[in-house]
């Protein structure tokens, strides 16, 4: 939904001019933690959410609620040990820490660039080894985030939805990245994926049903929700 300010803008209008009653239900997933996705929203380039996932799917807040909820976390204390993480990912050969503030109690999250499908298997069996049962999630080539094992978007959202009452088929979502492929596989499940997906997410929905957008960023979303039904017709950008 981010990236280009103007699309962005199109976007939050086309969803606020749903009437109320035919609005369906939004929530953030993002790898940015909740209040860093407050954070943004305060500056009101986004409608408020009915829910975010923050932090890769290790936090659910209730947007209408204004709370996180807790309940959620609760199934990750047993087999996390964030020390024991940070020994063995921190002397991985080529990793350096994220800043603090991309970081919380069940998310260790690190830079490491270019690393190859193998380099992330060697990574994982040193985990393995060192007794922890964690998730590791490596999008764009950059990002590293090791997480509470079962850990992705996609669980978030199905613990979501079960502690909503909400059908999976019900469920419309939109991606960009590999983070995002957990949510698509959930069974039921509809995806939009933007044109300026990372291959890696591509790759990894290839064998489910998409809409893959023509357009890039808020764009390609705005696309597929025309092409699923929940708007009318996607606002084009005003003539400059
Ligand atoms: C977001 C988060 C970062 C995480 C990445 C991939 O950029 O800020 O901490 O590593 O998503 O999940």
């Amino acid at each position: 939904l981010l990236g280009n300010p103007e699309a962005t803008r199109r976007f939050k209008t086309a969803w606020e001019r749903l009437p109320q009653s035919a609005r369906p239900l939004l929530g953030y997933a993002s790898g940015r933690l909740v209040q860093d996705v407050i954070d943004l929203l305060a500056t009101r380039v986004l409608p408020w959410p009915d829910y975010i996932i923050g932090g890769v799917g290790t936090q659910i807040y209730d947007g209408q609620r204004k709370r996180p909820l807790n309940e959620f976390n609760q199934q990750f204390r047993d087999g996390w040990n964030l020390a024991k993480i940070e020994l063995v990912v921190g002397n991985f050969p080529g990793v350096t820490r994220q800043p603090p503030r991309f970081l919380h109690p069940y998310k260790s999250s690190w830079y490491l660039h270019q690393a190859t499908p193998e380099t992330i298997a060697a990574l994982e069996k040193q985990l393995a080894e060192a007794g922890l049962k964690v998730c590791v999630v490596y999008p764009s080539g950059r990002d590293l985030d090791v997480l509470p094992a079962d850990t992705t978007k996609g669980g978030a959202l199905e613990w979501l939805c079960r502690h909503a009452g909400l059908q999976l088929e019900n469920v419309l979502v939109a991606g960009d990245t590999g983070n995002d492929a957990s949510m698509f596989l959930l069974p039921g499940v509809q995806g939009i994926v933007v044109e300026n997906a990372q291959p890696e997410l591509i790759e990894a929905v290839v064998k489910v049903p998409t809409f893959n957008a023509t357009r890039v960023m808020a764009e390609g979303v705005l696309e597929g929700l025309q092409h699923f039904g929940v708007i009318p017709v996607a606002p084009q950008p005003a003539v400059q």
